[in-house]
């Protein structure tokens, strides 16, 4: 089951999987959510919930007190919805930024290289080529799901 989300300023309706955070399925779709610890401690993901329920799931109680949870603010990387949801989301305009959508991508080590001492090269070979700009940076998931 899915449910649809509205990012607003920007009006964007967006499909989010059973489980999923918005976090995770806005970066999917190409929008640039601010976040940075991705684990609920850092609440520099909070966006407001205009329409809908969320989950808030593993959000600290600091980082997403109380009082902030009775006016309707969520963390988009653990809020999951519970029902079609509007939120209404710091979104910077920066015009360099290409809109690059998150994507999974299997790969291999293929080699490792010792660069210096305490520095190594590893490659990995991916079935297609990645697109990306100077500044983004990969999540690896190993196999397990670690
Ligand atoms: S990115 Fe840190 S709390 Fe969501």
């Amino acid at each position: 089951m899915s449910y649809e989300l509205t990012i607003e300023p920007i009006g964007q309706t967006i499909e989010v999987e059973d489980g999923q955070t918005i976090l995770d399925a806005a970066l999917r779709a190409g929008i640039w959510l601010p976040h940075a610890c991705c684990h609920g401690l850092c609440a520099t993901c909070k966006v407001q919930v205009t329409d809908g329920e969320v989950d808030h799931g593993e959000a600290s109680s600091f980082a997403l007190m109380d009082f902030e949870r009775d006016e309707g603010k969520t963390l988009a990387c653990c809020a999951r919805l519970e029902s079609d949801v509007t939120i209404e989301a710091e979104i910077d305009e920066e015009p360099d930024a290409e809109s690059i959508p998150v994507r999974d991508f299997p790969g291999t080590v293929t080699r490792i290289e010792a660069l210096t001492p305490t520095i190594k090269a590893v490659f990995i070979e991916t079935d297609e080529p990645l697109h990306f700009q100077a500044g983004q940076y990969i999540n690896f998931f190993l196999e397990g799901g670690e």
